[in-house]
């Protein structure tokens, strides 16, 4: 076994930055976990100060399908944006367009939908009450999520321009992920949901999109009412291959399975 895992604050990983890389933060007051506020407007902007550092957010984003009625404030709802136009895409294009639903009536049309495709999927368990707990727990939030979707506070739809990329999603995913992550770290949950998706044709109808755009797909999201993380994931030694495909790394080999999640979750959340 290599190194043990130490929690975050003690692992050299992320504290490597010398008192120069401390103070070009400073000037700049974008410090990360930082206590200022993020932009000019204090007053709406929501509260940084006591959000999860990076990898905390990273260990502990998982599909949360369960919500709270609370709604979803706007400048909360700003930041996933202005989170999510931060990620890379092909050429720079920024063609992701991205709608924000709340209206019940077009929600209760993608209940419909996603109810349909479960009842589709789920003839696969006939028994999932007899399956391991964390694949019953997450079928069964899968299951609450379609059988309550016109409740969910907020749905965003994800768009994209048709064609325009050779590798189709790739410049779309990766702002849905910054999303899914901001949203983490201010306090609310969401998943990719495209259950939900299951007539795209009355949707694009529905919200006006332009045969242009591919719908690629839906985000329910609010305050959860299921627990953060930890996520659980094959070890890094079953996918990560060195040099050739099939030949193990011997640093992979000798961590923990569960990986380094320790390093930076309280003991009660690992
Ligand atoms: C392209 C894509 C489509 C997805 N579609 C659905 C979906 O239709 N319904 C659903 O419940 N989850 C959907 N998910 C979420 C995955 O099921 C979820 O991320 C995965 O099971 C891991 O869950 P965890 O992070 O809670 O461990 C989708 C994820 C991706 C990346």
């Amino acid at each position: 076994m290599g190194s043990a895992p130490r929690r975050a604050g003690h692992a050299g990983v992320g504290h490597s930055r010398g008192a120069a890389g401390r103070r070009r933060y400073r000037r700049r007051g974008d410090r990360p976990g930082g206590a200022r506020p993020l932009c000019r407007h204090p007053a709406t902007a929501p509260e940084v100060s006591t959000q999860p550092g990076f990898f905390h957010v990273v260990y502990t984003t998982r599909a949360l399908r369960r919500f709270r009625s609370d709604p979803v404030p706007d400048e909360v709802l700003f930041q996933l944006f202005d989170a999510a136009i931060r990620a890379p895409s092909g050429q720079n294009a920024q063609d992701w367009r991205f709608i924000i639903v709340r209206d019940r009536r077009v929600k209760e049309r993608m209940q419909e939908w996603a109810l349909q495709a479960w009842q589709r999927y789920a003839e696969r368990f006939p028994d999932i009450d007899s399956l391991p707990r964390s694949q019953r727990l997450s079928l069964r939030s899968v299951e609450h999520l379609a059988r309550n979707f016109s409740d969910v506070p907020v749905v965003v739809i994800v768009c994209g321009l048709r064609g325009r990329h050779t590798t189709p999603g790739g410049s779309i995913f990766p702002a849905v992920q910054n999303m899914l992550l901001a949203a983490r770290a201010l306090g609310l949950g969401g998943s990719i949901f495209n259950l939900a998706l299951g007539d795209r044709e009355t949707l694009r109808q529905l919200l006006g999109i332009p045969e242009s755009n591919e719908i690629f797909c839906a985000l329910p999201l609010g305050y959860p009412s299921d627990r953060h993380g930890p996520v659980r994931r094959k070890p890094v030694k079953d996918v990560v291959f060195e040099e050739r495909w099939g030949q193990r790394w011997a640093f992979a080999q000798a961590q923990p399975d569960e990986g380094w999640q320790a390093r930076w979750l309280p003991a009660e959340e690992g």
